[in-house]
């Protein structure tokens, strides 16, 4: 039987990468196959049921084995807060590998390969603002300006959780691959970040726990580094990183540093996992401004859809194309513009296919 996977195109230049992706994948011969499914989400959505993301589309995502998704400017968005808040994929894992031919602005990228877990639903991204007039009542004190925060005059303010049972479960994750990574030859090392001097409270109870989680995994280090010195480390001496374990808003942050340190967001794959549910993306934007040039590059999107196969138990299929293109890489000929070459994103996925034949 076949296996369904739901794909969102999504906006912009995302179709661009998101097409030859799927093309290249039924390329592989897998066994058993891929059903594509096409929910009716974003314009799609408005254009059958009026909606961005009518209830259809949310039936037909959680009916498939996970999800495919490009990248959105807005209409697909509901689908997103979907995969992500709705399905609890709490551990975004992005990689972050050099490989020859790859475009990195450092001297020394070999060695580079590491993986950030980013924490996918707390944090910031509790979408909970409001005016600061609001917490007058609450009469919270601020420790640094030593007054109540409601004196602090007219503004606004936004709310960061951390709860013990959320970072439990995304630095368990991050202790777990580097325990499968150990034993494919990996430094086996956890790298946990955040700013617990400033933050000993919330950002503290996330390096708490991965102190008191360390003791599970005797043959794993555990490094801990405050955010802004683990930022100058990640650029300085990225080959020392093995799994990095982050705050959701950290995360996003250093995730694009990771991709810009070994060639740019086109190379900035994604995977979202929870326990019931996961999807995969590329960690890059929908690129307005190269929309309809047919020149995005679809590497994120290609790995993304490797780590998908992974996902669906179709681990050689992941490793072939991922082989074929770093040949392509290797050889040049055929790189889209952001990574110094000419090629269009359909050529590029055209030698990325000869690859797969040779
Ligand atoms: C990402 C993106 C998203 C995020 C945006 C689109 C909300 O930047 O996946 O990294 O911040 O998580
Ligand atoms: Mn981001």
């Amino acid at each position: 039987m076949a296996q369904r996977v739901a794909v969102i195109e999504g906006e912009d230049a995302s179709p661009e990468a998101v097409r030859p992706t799927v093309a290249l994948i039924d390329a592989l011969g897998l066994e058993p196959g891929i059903e594509w499914v096409y929910p009716p989400v974003g314009q799609l959505g408005i254009e059958q049921y009026g909606s961005t993301f009518p209830a259809q589309a949310r039936e037909q995502i959680d009916s498939c084995e996970t999800t495919l998704f490009g990248s959105t400017s807005g209409p697909s968005a509901l689908a997103l807060l979907h995969l992500r808040w709705g399905r609890e994929t709490y551990a975004n894992v992005r990689p972050a590998r050099w490989w020859p031919g790859c475009r990195s602005p450092l001297a020394r990228p070999e060695g580079i390969d590491f993986v950030i877990v980013r924490e996918n639903l707390e944090d910031l991204y509790l979408g909970c603002e409001g005016e600061v007039e609001e917490l007058a009542p609450l009469g919270l004190m601020s420790t640094t300006a030593r007054k109540p925060v409601a004196d602090l005059g007219p503004g606004r303010f936004a709310i960061k959780v951390i709860t013990e049972a959320g970072s439990e479960r995304v630095i368990r994750f991050a202790f777990e691959l580097a325990r499968r990574r150990r034993a494919a030859g990996h430094r086996g090392r956890v790298t946990c970040s955040s700013k617990y001097n400033m933050l000993p409270r919330t950002d503290g109870l996330f390096r708490e726990t991965a102190e008191r989680l360390a003791a599970d995994y005797p043959e794993i280090e555990l490094q801990c580094f405050i955010v802004d010195d683990f930022a100058r480390r990640m650029v300085a001496e990225p080959e020392e990183l093995d799994v990095v374990v982050l705050p959701n808003l950290y995360g996003d942050i250093l995730s694009d540093l990771a991709a810009g340190l070994v060639g740019g967001l086109g190379l900035a794959a994604s995977g979202c996992y929870g326990d019931d549910a996961a999807y995969f993306e590329s960690a890059h934007g929908s690129a307005p401004d190269i929309a309809g040039r047919n020149i995005i590059n679809p590497t994120a999107t290609l790995l993304s859809a490797a780590m998908m196969l992974e996902h669906l138990g179709h681990a050689e299929s992941a490793k072939r194309l991922v082989r074929a293109l770093e040949a392509v890489y290797a050889e040049g000929k055929h790189l889209t513009p952001d990574q110094g070459g000419a090629a269009s994103s359909t050529e590029f996925c055209e030698a990325v296919a000869r690859r797969l034949e040779s």
